[in-house]
């Protein structure tokens, strides 16, 4: 039926040419909500959960009856391609017009193949790998009745105490924008106006500026000029929908004093009208019933109207359009037309998505047998858990270790399977996932001996140890007895030839909801960590964490530091890097505090009037700088270590003058001065000196990452064209301003080389 509907609306475009109301969606929709109700057209704007997954505060799951009366255009927390498919068929089958729903579900950083948490992911900087790490994803989810998923989260974090700097990519803006741009061409392919069946829709979130939450703590409120939105914190927002991204999700806080989900400003003027969005925008989990607690309105009714209005067309949980809007139209405060709208908007994205045309094409059991998990998928999530890690500090090359003699493998993370895989792991299978005590042993071959146990607790407090087992069937760590662990850690400590501590947050340390005050690393694990360095022995950190931590006292005292980034593939992973068949080649894309004091912690901020050089030896009166700690990051934006050394040449620029609209080049020579061959991250920043507003000490504009055999040399250009000049200024004109600039490129934010140019 639905079928033959989409062929007569193929061929009334054919008939009647080309022109945008007449083309075959726009038939096809006008001629479906014709048939309409209201209510009807109000149900397409309803999303609920099903009882699965938890990733909010507990609902009504029962809904088949809704969709059954064609109150629901879309499900998520639903798992199971079965399950998926026994909703859809009733909406197909018993709902009165037969409009298929759409499943959502947070495919964050995998389905059943977990990458690395987008953090970790990030720190890649592999853009390929990245693209083909959201390509898996949609394969396997849509093979089990996922077309949509909430992600990419785009949203720029410089404090890391909020536990959701884990979702995105790191600190900064045009690195973020590359990588919104690769997450939504995985998902989506290159077409967003056409689906194929092993694609699904990208949702970008959470719009916008979630990641300013005064004092890292979820949830709170968000104030900000227009000049920072523009330039720091909206570029990934819009390069995400310039890729095509079908959906946007509103934020939880407020932006300009109104919460994002009801902010007309936000979703419509800039969204819609600035930018031109042609897809829908969902809310995040029952954002219109908190806006009774930001005190907008007192009532789901006003707060419905109010969200509708601004912009938003799918209501996620809340049920407040399902139960106000009909109401709403009565009394004047919406209007029919608005909710047409919103309704042709969701009605469109399940064209686009093919779920007219074939409503089970995502939920088709066949499909998900053998195409999940798969040795190949494993491989190149393998692969890219391998490229995430970043080599903190490898003191006299204690990295990589020879597979001979005694390890120890200690820490509250060795030995856990289902917290591997990361935060956002929700259609997790743990059972399937090796514990990096497997993944070492694997390794070995019965070459050395490995001795393991678990040495602390990750937490003082009991009760909120067990709280971060809350994650998807996550086992807790047990909460051990304090003196008996460490004695044992001790005992197992002597017996061997190097320690391994694998320590840090475990999946739910980081992600929704758990931010914390201080970014240390976590006390009883420090304390082990301190008696562990009693023995002598050399001991390599693992620092498993899903934000930029505070790791001084570590790298004071411990020989080497690797960040790992949780995936399902990290026991194996760890174990190519810690034993050298894995050059490690990740960098930060967020600046590692001192300590949290320091927060919020950026590269890329602005100079100030008394500036103090981030390596000034000490504290200097009246200058902006702390009487307790030096102002730089105690590893910077873009640092990372690799088993071999690189050296930069000199900058050469094509020209030390560049006109408005004309381009430059900028080469250096990097070489591979080390024994092993390796992947290298060059890294190009720019610095407008003098402009209208005062602008970043320094701005990531370009990136390569380059294979170097040892002893090999390659020159790395860059092209600088006016379009990486460019600045929203006071009147939010993107414009380039004429006069001098540094050149900076380097291995991290800090080392870099300089040369300057004028702009003319
Ligand atoms: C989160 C979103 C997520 C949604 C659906 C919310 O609590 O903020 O990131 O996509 O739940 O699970």
């Amino acid at each position: 039926m639905k079928r033959i509907q989409t062929a007569l609306a193929a061929l009334a475009f054919l008939v009647t040419g080309c022109t945008t109301e007449k083309n075959p969606m726009d038939v096809f929709i006008n001629d479906l909500m014709s048939k309409m109700t209201l209510q009807e057209k109000i149900g397409q704007l309803n999303q609920q959960v099903a009882g699965e997954i938890v990733t909010g505060s507990a609902q009504d799951t029962k809904i088949g009856h809704l969709v059954e009366e064609g109150k629901i255009g879309s499900v998520l927390n639903i798992k199971g391609v079965d399950n998926i498919r026994a909703l859809q068929q009733i909406a197909v089958e018993k709902s009165r017009l037969g409009i298929p729903i759409i499943v959502g579900m947070d495919v964050i950083h995998g389905f059943e193949t977990q990458f690395p948490i987008p953090l970790g992911l990030a720190a890649t900087w592999d853009l390929e790998g990245i693209q083909q790490s959201a390509r898996i994803a949609a394969q396997e989810a849509s093979a089990n009745g996922v077309a949509w998923t909430f992600s990419p989260m785009v949203d720029i974090c410089i404090d890391s105490r909020w536990g959701r700097q884990a979702e995105g990519a790191g600190e900064d803006p045009f690195l973020g924008s590359r990588i919104a741009e690769a997450m939504v061409t995985g998902y989506q392919g290159t077409d967003p106006n056409t689906f194929a069946e092993d694609e699904i829709m990208a949702c970008v979130k959470h719009f916008a500026l979630y990641g300013a939450a005064e004092a890292g703590r979820d949830y709170n409120t968000v104030d900000m000029s227009r000049l920072r939105m523009y330039n720091q914190y909206l570029p990934p927002y819009k390069a995400a929908i310039e890729a095509g991204a079908g959906s946007v999700m509103s934020s939880f806080n407020i932006v300009d004093g109104q919460p994002s989900t009801a902010n007309h400003w936000l979703l419509t003027d800039l969204l819609r009208k600035e930018w031109n969005f042609g897809g829908f925008v969902v809310t995040d989990y029952a954002s219109i019933d908190e806006m009774v607690k930001h005190g907008i309105y007192p009532d789901k009714q006003h707060n419905a109207a109010m969200a509708l209005k601004a912009g938003t067309d799918m209501d996620m949980v809340a049920r407040a359009f399902l139960e106000t809007l009909e109401q709403s139209v009565k009394e004047g405060l919406v209007k029919e037309s608005e909710i047409d709208q919103a309704c042709r908007r969701v009605l469109e994205a399940k064209y686009r998505l093919g779920l007219f045309d074939d409503p089970y094409r995502y939920c088709k059991p066949e499909r998900a047998v053998g195409s999940t998990y798969t040795k190949e998928y494993r491989r190149v999530a393998r692969q890219l858990t391998a490229e995430s890690l970043v080599l903190l500090k490898n003191e006299n090359n204690l990295l990589p270790l020879e597979k001979k003699g005694t390890i120890a493998l200690i820490g509250p993370l060795a030995e856990t399977r289902t917290d591997i895989s990361g935060s956002w792991a929700v259609s997790q299978t743990p059972e399937k996932y090796s514990t990096l005590r497997e993944g070492l042993d694997r390794a070995l071959e019965g070459k050395a001996i490995l001795l393991c146990t678990q040495g602390c607790n990750l937490l003082n407090d009991a009760e909120a140890q067990k709280i971060t087992a809350k994650g998807h069937g996550n086992e807790p760590i047990p909460y051990v007895n304090k003196q008996e662990a460490c004695q044992q850690a001790l005992s197992v400590a002597r017996q061997a030839d190097v320690i391994i501590c694998a320590m840090g947050e475990n999946a739910w340390m980081n992600g929704e909801g758990t931010s914390r005050a201080s970014v240390e690393m976590p006390e009883p694990q420090q304390e082990l960590l301190k008696a562990l360095k009693q023995t002598g022995k050399p001991i390599v950190l693992l620092n498993f964490a899903g934000r930029a931590t505070a790791l001084k006292w570590e790298s004071e005292n411990i020989q080497s530091i690797l960040q790992c980034w949780y995936g399902s593939e990290s026991g194996d992973a760890i174990a190519d890097v810690i034993f050298g068949d894995f050059n490690p080649q990740g960098k930060l894309t967020v600046s590692m505090p001192q300590c949290t004091g320091q927060l919020p912690l950026y590269y890329n901020h602005l100079n100030t009037g008394r500036p103090v050089a981030d390596d000034a030896k000490g504290y200097r009166i009246f200058a902006s700088n702390y009487i307790d700690v030096r102002n730089g990051a105690l590893y910077p934006f873009g640092y990372g270590l690799s088993y071999t050394t690189y050296t930069y040449s000199d900058i050469q620029l094509s020209h030390t003058e560049m006109p408005v609209s004309g381009n430059i080049t900028a080469s250096i020579i990097v070489q591979n001065t080390g024994k092993r061959p390796g992947y290298e991250i060059v890294q190009l920043y720019l610095r407008d000196k003098f402009a209208s507003i005062s602008r970043p000490v320094k701005e990531l504009k370009g990136f390569r990452r380059i294979h170097l055999n040892a002893g090999e040399s390659k020159t790395v250009t860059f092209e600088i064209t006016p379009e990486l000049l460019k600045f929203y200024n006071n009147n939010l004109q993107h414009v380039i301003e004429p006069g001098e600039f540094d050149l900076m490129i380097g291995p991290n934010s800090r080392d870099v080389k300089t040369v300057t140019f004028n702009v003319k």
